[in-house]
């Protein structure tokens, strides 16, 4: 069995009164692939915003390679969490002004790390942004602007690449196109990745799906019945 890269343990959420996550007791392998699905409001990006310590637990721990994330100090949790993590945001979350390879290397340049030349060149060819390397991000495609996103996440040391519906405003076929690539990146560049989505052709290419409802999150039994994806994704499935 791959070693475990992250492990929640027995997590509660509670905002505003309100029980969102609850018992939730998962963990990640290192280099592997995890979808997350569920209805909208079920709780997955506050799940993924636990897991990357940008929200605290009501109750619980959260353990990213042995540490345990909400121990830390805001200060050295910022630090872990731009070593450790890339966060693919839906809205991107590029800097307008700065071209593309400004944005790509920007968590690196904030860390004062070194850039690997040959590295983030590969990464340029991976990803096909090498005609556009200094194009400035407000000028960009939306596609373009998501492999942008991509690439900050591939080009540093952090071995966890989380992305919350990195595909839910792309067309079909560059939606295949960028869960292809992520897929590719967890083996060429050795990261675990994480990705929320609601569309079920994207859920079943993860090695393991999990399903959050009623509060609780589950794995799916057999990732591969599109048709219960479908049915966790569909009225039938929502949260009672
Ligand atoms: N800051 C907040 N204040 C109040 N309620 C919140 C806050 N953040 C999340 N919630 C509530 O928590 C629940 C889960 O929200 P979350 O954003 O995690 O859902 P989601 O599964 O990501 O939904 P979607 O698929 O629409 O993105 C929702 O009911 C939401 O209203
Ligand atoms: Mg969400």
């Amino acid at each position: 069995m791959k070693e475990k890269i992250i492990e929640l343990k027995n997590i509660q959420k509670v905002i505003n009164n309100k029980l969102i996550l609850d018992k939730v007791n998962i963990s990640f392998e290192c280099n592997s692939f995890t979808t997350i699905i569920g209805m909208s409001g079920s709780g997955k990006t506050t799940l993924l915003n636990i897991l990357c310590g940008l929200e605290y637990p009501t109750h619980g721990e959260v353990f990213v390679k042995k540490t345990n994330i909400n121990n830390l100090k805001k200060v050295q949790l910022t630090k872990f969490r731009s070593l450790n993590i890339g966060y693919i945001f839906q809205d991107y979350n590029l800097i307008d002004y700065l071209n593309v390879k400004e944005n790509i290397l920007i968590t690196l340049m904030v860390n004062k790390q070194k850039v690997d030349k040959i590295k983030y060149l590969n990464i340029l060819k991976f990803l096909d942004l090498e005609k556009i390397e200094f194009v400035v991000a407000n000028e960009l495609s939306g596609g373009e602007k998501q492999r942008v996103a991509i690439a900050r996440t591939l080009v540093g040391e952090n071995k966890i690449i989380i992305a919350d519906e990195p595909t839910g405003s792309l067309d079909f076929i560059t939606a295949k196109k960028v869960i292809k690539l992520l897929k590719e990146a967890v083996n060429e560049f050795d990261k675990t990745l994480i990705v929320v989505t609601h569309d079920p052709n994207v859920a079943k290419e993860g090695e393991k799906t999990f399903v959050v409802k009623n509060n609780e999150v589950k794995m799916l039994k057999n990732k591969f019945e599109i048709s219960e994806i479908e049915y966790y994704l569909s009225n039938d499935g929502k949260n009672e």
